[in-house]
């Protein structure tokens, strides 16, 4: 049985970040437009880099939580076909807890991206206009590796070979509001069972087989635990 598992800010939500569409969420105390567009970074660099110099410190103040280390396990012991974790988040909760099969869409908060040359590093400190490219040296080039609304999101090639191979798909803290990922489940084979792990019932709760309406750090470790029994 091939697994992927596709998650959202839900899943990092009990450690303490900030989810997008919540009640207080991200985009209702700064402008989506002004801080993740290329034209929001075109108009005020300055302030998109504070932005996200502001997000990536803060993941030096929290760990990962109950399901990021369950989905970890789920990788380590599953032995009954394939597994895949994609997620929509930018932050290294789920690098900190030891996933490997792993891939970001939406880019990476701790990596920075060079404009003169292309490459991308692990970048750990704010990204400042005197910040110098680890790869061709250029200054005041680097942009926050994060895939913007209008940009074509990363490894989607993977992702959907991966979902036309999929026996269960579980997606974890996502109001699958945002494309592609919100079509994920339709882009399924038949046979394939989906499960959504959510308080909320998300935009496309009808598409899935079943509904875990709880807190991802009760419902994943349970879930995991039920898969690898
Ligand atoms: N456990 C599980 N799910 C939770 C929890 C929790 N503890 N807390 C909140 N959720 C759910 C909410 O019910 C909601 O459905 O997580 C979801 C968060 O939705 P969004 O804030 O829209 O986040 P996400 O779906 O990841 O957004 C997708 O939008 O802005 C872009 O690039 C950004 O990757 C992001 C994308």
């Amino acid at each position: 049985m091939n697994i992927v598992v596709l998650t959202g800010a839900g899943i990092s939500a009990e450690s303490g970040l900030a989810t997008f569409r919540d009640l207080g969420g991200i985009w209702s105390q700064v402008k989506l437009e002004e801080v993740a567009t290329p034209e929001g970074f075109a108009a005020d660099p300055e302030r998109v880099q504070a932005f996200y110099n502001a997000r990536r410190a803060q993941l030096r103040e929290v760990e990962p939580n109950a399901a990021h280390h369950a989905l970890a396990r789920l990788e380590r012991e599953w032995r009954k076909g394939s597994f895949l974790l994609v997620t929509q988040n930018v932050d290294d909760l789920h690098d900190r807890a030891g996933s490997q099969a792993l891939l970001h869409m939406h880019g990476e908060l701790r990596r920075a991206r060079c404009l003169a040359c292309g490459t991308d590093h692990r970048w750990e400190d704010p990204i400042t206009a005197e910040s110098a490219c680890p790869g061709c040296g250029a200054r005041g080039r680097l942009r926050p590796h994060v895939v913007w609304f209008g940009e074509m999101p990363l490894h989607m090639e993977r992702i959907e070979a991966a979902l036309a191979n999929c026996d269960l798909f579980i997606a974890i803290g996502t109001s699958a509001q945002v494309w592609p990922a919100a079509g994920f489940v339709r882009m399924l084979p038949r046979r394939a069972r989906g499960i959504e792990v959510n308080p909320e019932r998300s935009a496309m709760a009808s598409s899935f087989a079943e509904g875990r309406r709880g807190l991802a750090t009760q419902e994943v470790p349970r879930l995991v635990e039920e898969l690898l029994a």
